[in-house]
């Protein structure tokens, strides 16, 4: 039984992220992760690897319909009459019908392209069947307002943004939850650097699990999504292990209490942050 976010889209909690996964090395820890019970494959237009994701999911053998796929909309095609173009592209690259969710990748940056244009064209792909839902990335609070606005509610299916044990995001995941959007998290395990904090450490050594398996495991125990990235398939095998450990509530809050180190991806193109 795969476990899900709540919410409409049943968005399988533990996923793979597919940034740098270029080529036959990009592929093989794809469908490590996906022979491990991954089902949930997160690509972007920005990566340039969703021929790979496609691959991968052709060569796992299974059924399209038990894997989740994600893309998401470059701000470079927002303008009008852009948006589905460059997602039925997409589609070409993976060789598929349709996806699962489509995201805005990032807010159009200094508001260029106003939101109700994008996201205009957003609702559109989704009411020709290009993606069964819609969602966001990087939306700050102010941004999921208004959006709430041009879409309606219950049509977010998610936020994706950088949230880990050592930058926790609290304010917006906590926002996302209480307004039934989904909260996937991306930098899921800092980067590969779970290993250098020292609760973090005491408990996976505790636990007879990893660093990266203990952030991941938090992130699921907290109701969010996680889409930890690896070059290695051995490391996509442990980290999909993060679905076999259980958090105790003492642990949990052990890693709520650990202070935050701060963001790590902030492009001067970002929006204003909560
Ligand atoms: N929406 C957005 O704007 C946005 C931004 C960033 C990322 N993302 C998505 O989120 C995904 C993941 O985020 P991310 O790539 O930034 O960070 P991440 O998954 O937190 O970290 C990936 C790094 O951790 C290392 N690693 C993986 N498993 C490990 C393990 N078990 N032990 C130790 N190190 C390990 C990897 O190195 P090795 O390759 O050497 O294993 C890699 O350098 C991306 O692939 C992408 O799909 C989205």
């Amino acid at each position: 039984m795969v476990k899900t976010l709540p919410g409409p889209a049943g968005i399988p909690a533990l996923g793979f992220g597919t940034v740098r996964r270029k080529g036959e090395d990009g592929i093989a820890p794809i469908l490590a992760a996906i022979e491990s019970g991954c089902r949930h494959i997160d690509t972007a237009q920005a990566y340039g690897t969703e021929a790979e994701v496609g691959e991968a999911v052709r060569r796992s053998g299974l059924p399209r319909d038990e894997l989740f796929v994600v893309t998401k909309i470059d701000p470079a095609n927002f303008g009008e009459g852009k948006l589905i173009p460059s997602l039925e592209e997409s589609l070409r690259q993976l060789e598929m019908e349709a996806v699962d969710l489509t995201l805005i990748h990032w807010p159009s940056p200094n508001g260029e392209v106003p939101l109700e244009v994008y996201l205009r064209q957003l609702a559109e792909a989704k009411a020709r069947g290009l993606t069964r839902h819609i969602g966001v990335s990087n939306f700050p609070i102010a941004l999921l307002k208004e959006a709430t606005a041009i879409l309606g509610e219950g049509e977010i299916a998610c936020n994706q943004v950088e949230l880990n044990p050592l930058f926790k995001n609290r304010t917006l995941a906590d926002w996302c939850q209480d307004a039934g959007i989904g909260v996937v998290c991306y930098q899921p395990i800092a980067g590969g650097r779970m290993g250098e904090d020292a609760e973090i450490t005491a408990i996976a050594e505790a636990r007879g699990a990893t660093p990266a398996q203990v952030a991941l495991a938090w992130e699921l125990a907290k109701g969010y999504c996680a889409i930890p990235t690896t070059s290695k398939p051995e490391r996509a095998r442990e980290n999909m292990g993060a679905l076999e450990l259980s958090l105790t509530e003492d642990e949990i809050a052990t890693i709520d209490s650990i202070p935050d180190v701060g963001r790590r991806i902030d492009p001067e193109t970002a929006p204003e942050w909560d």
